[in-house]
């Protein structure tokens, strides 16, 4: 008979932390000390995060990067590069962070949502080709979880129809696409370094590119609206001062030389726990392409088919927490159904196409299925720990599906 599970009373399958998370040691401190010492704490005087801009936009295979204070910030900026105007449409996928579309409507354009692959998690080419208008002008396709979307797909119906291609690559650090690095697969990227990216300095973000003028409009968005020839209070464009201070840019020169070695290994457990999962009836991980030649798994995700494996995914997270193996559902909701999409709580912006607009009637049914019974997340830095952590988790499911029958019957008394 199977071991009884931690939730009903039994011993669960694991008792110690995983990685915790953010790992830092001397080099961090070094940095900062010396960027304290210096007394030069703003980026336009120091020099930490100019030599960062530079690093990250190599290793993500872009001349040009521009430090900015977070990623949401970043998309912004570089929409507002890419000129896109009032009542512009954006393609983006319904199942992602709030900010991919926040952005749009904070450049006073129009979030069109495309939905994504039940199977990749990532944005659908044949839905993007489907949602495009006269009106679209820009796609921002998202490497979820840290695997690149179909860039090929999404670069080819880009060109037939003249649009920017804003990769977010918010959970994509070190990711490759056909061996190229994600950030150098659009016109233009946004990374974030928020707490719990897969590099962080507590906020932060950039935008990478290969285009010198499009970095051009996105360096004096980020400051200020200034120039590079112009006076210093000589301003331009609207915008604002999104620069990245100085002890930000020392903590992400020391974690960039940490992401190569934790990208690997988390790409190496990740693969290993896909693996020993698949096994499971009715569990299914995000499905890697080929095109993926290293997934950064800033998330490792996976669908839960509640009639096949025979217990519902509230009851196997419940489960698995229980066995000492952290993890959640993740997105409550996919963003149509967010309420400031529903109620097209807008503020300023759009004053003309909100009436328009109507997101309560599109159907994304990929998104909203995964949203409402099926996805389960594990975080990064899990996947930064040995083989034995994924046994563990591996075990743990599939002690929970040995006991499904047990875990249904607690789920309908619950
Ligand atoms: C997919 C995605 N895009 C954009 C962002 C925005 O980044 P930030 O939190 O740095 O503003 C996030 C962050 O959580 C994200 O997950």
């Amino acid at each position: 008979m199977a071991p009884k599970l931690a939730l009903l009373g039994g011993t669960p399958v694991r008792n110690q932390p995983f990685t915790s998370w953010p790992v830092f040691g001397k080099t961090e401190e070094r940095r900062l000390l010396r960027t304290l010492r210096s007394g030069q704490w703003g980026r336009l005087h120091g020099t930490e995060v100019a030599e960062f801009e530079n690093r990250f936009a190599v290793m993500h295979g872009c001349r040009l990067g521009i430090a900015v204070v977070n990623g949401t910030v970043a998309l912004r900026i570089a929409l507002l590069a890419a000129g896109i105007r009032e009542e512009d449409e954006v393609i983006v996928p319904p199942y992602t962070f709030f900010s991919t579309a926040s952005s749009v409507i904070e450049a006073n354009a129009v979030p069109v949502f495309a939905d994504i692959d039940l199977d990749t998690f990532n944005l659908d080419p044949r839905a993007v080709e489907a949602a495009i208008t006269p009106r679209t002008r820009a796609i921002i396709p998202v490497h979820f979880a840290g695997q690149p979307a179909d860039l090929n797909a999404i670069m080819a119906i880009a060109r037939k129809r003249k649009l920017t291609v804003i990769e977010d690559a918010a959970h994509a650090h070190g990711a490759m696409y056909r061996n190229r690095p994600a950030g150098s697969l659009g016109h233009m990227a946004s990374f974030s370094f928020q707490s719990s990216k897969n590099m962080s300095s507590g906020e932060g973000g950039i935008i990478t590119t290969n285009n010198g003028r499009l970095a051009e409009a996105c360096r004096s968005i980020q400051n200020c609206g200034r120039s590079p020839t112009g006076l210093w209070y000589e301003h331009h464009v609207i915008s604002g001062n999104y620069r990245l201070g100085e002890f930000q840019g020392a903590v992400l020169n020391a974690q960039l030389d940490r992401l190569e070695g934790q990208t690997q290994t988390r790409d190496r457990n990740g693969q290993y726990l896909a693996a020993e999962l698949s096994r499971l009836p009715g569990i299914h991980p995000q499905k890697r392409p080929g095109d993926c030649t290293r997934h950064s798994y800033h998330l490792f995700m996976l669908r839960v088919d509640g009639r096949k494996f025979g217990a519902p995914r509230v009851a196997v997270i419940k489960a698995l927490q229980a066995e000492g193996i952290p993890c959640s559902g993740g997105y409550g909701y996919s963003l149509p159904r967010q309420p400031m999409f529903r109620n097209k709580t807008f503020g300023p912006y759009l004053p003309n196409a909100s009436a328009r607009l109507n997101y309560r009637k599109d159907s994304y049914p990929n998104s909203d299925l995964i949203c409402r019974e099926q996805c389960i997340w594990f975080e990064q830095s899990i996947f930064l720990g040995r083989r034995a952590d994924m046994d563990d988790i591996a075990r743990a499911m599939e002690k929970v599906y040995e006991n499904r029958e047990a875990l249904k019957a607690w789920s309908r008394r619950a």
